[in-house]
């Protein structure tokens, strides 16, 4: 049926695209799928009686103010706990920095609303998360692309996406959604000499930073960007670095609450843009962040997340290793240091997005790469969460995967 709307849709929906994650998650909701396709946080762990406990306090003693609207900044007390938190990372701002928004995508849609204009270039990683391409894709943006290996972002072919003149970078320096990867110290501290030397600023996501498994921490582009001695910041945060994180993977996503660092007169701008799409995130929401957190709880609870997704990441290796090809035919997998994801190469001559649907078929599901790649490839790659399923839930549904995998293996053997 024609409506009086298909011809009315603005030109910028032109370029947009429905996630292929959430169409494949739509394939995989059935119940009996083993789904390592998601980014979802383990429900089994969010706090519910922790909530419950701190909703009716907040209802009985606040109940009025967390049921109104209230100021597009965020919730004063919230944004405090936050500055707080950050300074124990190195992240030393003030709550005039700092903008609550609706989960960090949100964030990531008002720097394309606030900073894209169509045809304007954004240097990413090559694989990047996707949610990012979708938010910066709706304003027009096009992609100047990086490689990533082992280390993160190659930074030896940074110098020459610089040169393209990107109008900022957007980095995922921790546990990089898809690819697992983390930039190492080396490259983070080329990275802000290079962003300093060509005056391109950058957008740093961190959702995953406090989920750290294995090795030490690593400071943040944002530190390092204050501590720069080239960049004469004097140790303090210059405002060159955007960063982001969130609540959803410390607490709940259902809360949909994540922030912004950035300069006080960027929030102000970036307070603008959010008035005209929300008016203020939930203030229910951001008063029962604060008070489920105010006493170190979220502290306590990241320690327990990090047990299970720590072990579960450890199933998941282990269970690649029994369960897959030999990575003489081909395929390779990382070995993230925290975070939801691994990601594995397969050989060049075979495509994930056909291996997804042989899956389906054995009741497994992962993503493809493909999608995650602004600069083209990554067709024989896929991404695994493993924060998800159980450990005996890894277990069987790599055993499916290994075999879908070594089945096409196989067959291209007898074929050649
Ligand atoms: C890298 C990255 N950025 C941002 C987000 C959005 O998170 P949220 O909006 O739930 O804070 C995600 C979610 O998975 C992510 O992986």
């Amino acid at each position: 049926m024609s409506t009086p709307w298909i011809d009315r849709y603005a030109q910028r929906t032109k370029r947009m695209t429905s996630s292929t994650i959430r169409e494949l998650l739509k394939l995989t909701a059935q119940p009996d799928i083993i789904s390592f396709a998601g980014g979802l946080p383990a429900p089994e762990l969010f706090p519910i009686d922790e909530i419950k406990e701190a909703a009716e306090t907040l209802l009985e003693q606040h109940g009025q103010q967390a049921l109104q609207y209230s100021t597009t900044e965020g919730y004063p007390p919230l944004r405090d706990m936050i500055v707080r938190h950050m300074a124990r990372y190195g992240i030393v701002v003030t709550i005039d920095d700092v903008l609550i928004t609706s989960g960090s995508q949100q964030a990531l849609d008002l720097i394309g609303k606030l900073l894209i204009n169509p045809g304007d270039r954004v240097l990413t990683e090559n694989p990047t998360y996707l949610g990012a391409l979708q938010a910066f894709t709706m304003y027009g943006a096009e992609y100047v692309t990086v490689p990533n290996d082992d280390e993160g972002v190659m930074v030896g072919k940074l110098d020459e996406a610089l040169r393209a003149g990107p109008k900022f970078m957007y980095l995922l320096p921790n546990f990089q959604n898809p690819s697992g990867v983390t930039i190492s110290a080396d490259r983070r501290n080329e990275i802000v000499k290079l962003s300093d030397h060509y005056g391109i600023p950058i957008i740093e996501d961190d959702p995953y930073g406090q989920l750290r498994y294995e090795g030490t921490h690593i400071k943040p582009l944002v530190v390092l960007d204050a501590e720069c001695l080239e960049c004469q910041h004097n140790g303090k945060y210059s405002g060159n670095v955007i960063y982001l994180s969130t609540f959803s993977k410390t607490l709940a996503p259902g809360l949909r609450l994540g922030w912004v660092v950035a300069p006080k007169e960027v929030i102000q701008r970036m307070v603008q843009a959010k008035q005209g799409t929300d008016l203020n995130s939930s203030t229910f929401d951001q008063m029962l962040a604060y008070e489920v957190g105010r006493g170190g709880f979220i502290d306590r609870h990241v320690q327990h997340i990090r047990e299970v997704y720590g072990r579960r990441r450890n199933v998941m290796l282990e269970a690649l290793e029994q369960a897959f090809p030999d990575p003489s035919l081909g395929v390779r997998w990382t070995r993230p240091q925290g975070g939801l994801f691994l990601w594995v190469m397969l050989p060049e001559w075979m495509d994930a997005a056909e291996l997804f649907v042989e899956a389906v078929k054995e009741k497994v599901a992962f993503v493809p790469g493909v999608s995650f790649h602004p600069g083209g490839g990554g067709h024989n790659t896929m991404r695994l969460n493993f924060s998800y399923e159980s450990d005996e839930g890894i277990k069987e549904g790599i055993a499916r995967l290994g075999r879908v995998v070594t089945r096409q293996i196989d067959v291209r053997r007898k074929t050649a």
